[in-house]
């Protein structure tokens, strides 16, 4: 089976409440709960974790060398900051796909900036939580078309878990 990555950033625990006219008001657990389902459907296996700090971000995309075929990652105000981010997705080499709530590219100058977007396949800015599930779908077809299959990838069995551990 397919299995990928999500990792949400700092501060993104507060969706729902945090800046509701720029991020909405849809929660990180429902937005969860939607990747799952569309996962579900899609017949692919899905890790989802949320972190504030950049430490434990780079050593998840170090692990997922083994064991994922991709990642989803929402970095948060890393995109606009970590070399460190960008230099864990570099090295790990596994297909990602950098994803924001809002369109980055229309707001204050500081966010224009992604260290993230130069190693991605793709980024996704500014559809809201559909931007997760648009993200999935994508990386799901550019996988299928990379004729990935499941036990392509070592031995690390990944967790079926949810964010916070
Ligand atoms: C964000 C955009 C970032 O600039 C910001 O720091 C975030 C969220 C988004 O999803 O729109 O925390 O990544």
């Amino acid at each position: 089976m397919v299995r990928v990555l999500v990792l949400h950033g700092p501060n993104l625990n507060l969706l729902g409440t945090r800046e509701q006219s720029i991020y909405g008001s849809t929660s990180l657990d429902a937005i969860d709960a939607s990747i799952s389902s569309l996962a579900e459907e899609l017949g692919i296996e899905v890790d989802i974790r949320q972190s504030n700090a950049e430490g434990e971000l780079v050593t998840w995309i170090q692990e997922a060398r083994t064991g994922y075929h991709g990642i989803i990652i929402n970095p948060a105000a890393y995109t606009h900051t970590s070399i460190a981010i960008r230099d864990a997705l570099a090295a790990v080499g596994v297909p990602t796909v950098e994803v924001h709530l809002s369109n980055i590219h229309q707001r204050e100058e500081f966010r224009h900036r992604s260290f993230i977007a130069g190693v991605a396949l793709a980024q996704i800015a500014g559809f809201g939580p559909t931007g997760y599930t648009l993200a999935l779908r994508g990386l799901a077809e550019h996988l299928a078309a990379q004729g990935t299959k499941a036990g392509r990838t070592g031995s690390k069995q990944p967790r079926r878990t949810r964010r916070g551990i």
